[in-house]
Order: C-alpha cells, then sequence, then structure tokens
C-alpha cells in the first residue's frame, strides 16, 4: 500500500474542496466504518438541513469527486464548572456560554487509507466557520462535540489531538458520549 498524503490546513485545498449539502448529492456510495455515520448522511443529512436542525458540510477529494469526509454543524451552549470558567479566564456568574457543535463527523474509509489528517482538517474549518462566519453575527466561544465513545473508545484521543479537552459536566463512567470543547480565541 502507498504512503498515505499528510492533510493539513495549509495543503488541503488542493486535494479538497468542502461544498454544502445539496439536494441530490452523490452521497449513496459513502461508506464508514461505523455504519450510523454513513446512514446518517444518506437518510437524514438533507432533511435535517430543510428542516435547520443541522447543516452538513461535505469535503470532497478534487481528483475523484469522492466524498472523503462530513460534517453536520448545529449552534450550541456549554455549561462550565467554576474551575472551567476560570481556566478560560470567563468571569461571569452565570454557567452557560455559547458554542458551535460538531453534531456529526465521519471520515470515509477508503479515504482514511489514501490520507491523514482529514478528520483534524474538517474540524480546522468547523472552527474557522465558527471564527469567521458566525463571529461577526452572534457570538460562539466554543466548538463543541460529544465524543461517541460508544462506537470507539480511540475517538478520545482523536479529540483530544485536535485540541479539544473533556467537560466536566456531562462527562461520567457510563456515558456512551463525552462531552467535550475546543476554546476559538486561544
Ligand atoms: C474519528 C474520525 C473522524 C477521525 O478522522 P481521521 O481522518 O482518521 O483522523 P486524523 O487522520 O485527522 O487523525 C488525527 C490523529 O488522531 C488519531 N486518531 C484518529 N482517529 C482515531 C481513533 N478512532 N482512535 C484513536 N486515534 C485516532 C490519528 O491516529 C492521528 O494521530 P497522530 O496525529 O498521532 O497521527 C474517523 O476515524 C471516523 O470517521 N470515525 C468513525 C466515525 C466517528 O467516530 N466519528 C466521530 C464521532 S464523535
Amino acid at each position: 500500500m502507498s504512503t498515505p498524503i499528510v492533510i493539513n490546513r495549509y495543503n488541503g485545498k488542493e486535494y479538497f474542496a468542502l461544498e454544502r449539502l445539496a439536494a441530490g448529492a452523490p452521497v449513496g456510495a459513502f461508506e464508514c466504518r461505523i455504519g450510523e455515520y454513513a446512514d446518517y448522511l444518506r437518510e437524514d443529512a438533507f432533511r435535517t438541513q430543510t428542516d435547520h436542525v443541522a447543516l452538513t458540510w461535505l469535503l470532497r477529494e478534487r481528483e475523484n469527486h469522492g466524498i472523503a469526509g462530513y460534517m453536520s454543524l448545529i449552534a450550541d451552549a456549554v455549561k462550565l464548572s467554576t474551575a472551567e470558567k476560570e481556566l478560560h479566564k470567563l468571569d461571569y456568574p452565570f454557567k452557560t456560554i455559547p458554542a458551535m457543535k460538531i453534531g456529526k463527523l465521519a471520515v470515509a474509509e477508503a479515504f482514511r487509507q489514501k490520507y491523514r489528517g482529514v478528520g483534524t482538517y474538517l474540524i480546522y474549518h468547523a472552527g474557522r466557520f465558527a471564527r469567521n462566519s458566525i463571529n461577526p453575527y452572534c457570538a460562539a466561544r466554543f466548538l463543541t462535540v460529544d465524543a461517541d465513545v460508544e462506537h470507539d473508545e480511540g475517538v478520545l484521543a482523536f479529540y483530544q489531538k485536535t485540541g479539544f479537552a473533556p467537560n466536566a459536566e456531562l462527562t461520567g463512567k457510563h456515558r456512551k458520549t463525552i462531552s467535550m470543547r475546543l476554546d476559538l480565541y486561544v
């Protein structure tokens, strides 16, 4: 097998184009190691977008036009403990801080063989959207995610590598997901 191409924020544009999910987009061929994530893209993503419940972005390979990955983004808020607020220098009497959430994120298995860093590249774009697109109109301090450790415990390490930290609230021993946040302004 040939060595995977390493994708990052500087070279990503050469290999991939990011586009909003549109009617008739060829999502049928998308295969992910966790079937639920492929099912969501094929069966639910367009409806949730039409209903303004989640907005999906596809990462399309320039060379062969295949869909390498996708992310669905939603508005969110995160509850922080006193210690967490101190950590982020957020000296406010309330717990809830505005955020943008990665509701779904997946990279097609075939593309995980060909490339490294596609998931990280999608997260980079999510952060960029929150900072540059939401920001002039509405505040969002964090990028959040519920890391789906039920399907893959390793996903926690993936999010930690991309800069997320687990939240004190909604993180417990027997949870199927771990609530995590990334500060967009540090
Ligand atoms: C999780 C997922 C999006 C990561 O995408 P990816 O393109 O493989 O990730 P990257 O190549 O950007 O990985 C960045 C780092 O995280 C590590 N990593 C990625 N996925 C990992 C996993 N599942 N377990 C452990 N480590 C992982 C990589 O090895 C890499 O580490 P390195 O920098 O030390 O080499 C992808 O594996 C996926 O689609 N999984 C199935 C769906 C899913 O679990 N989505 C998340 C739900 S919350």
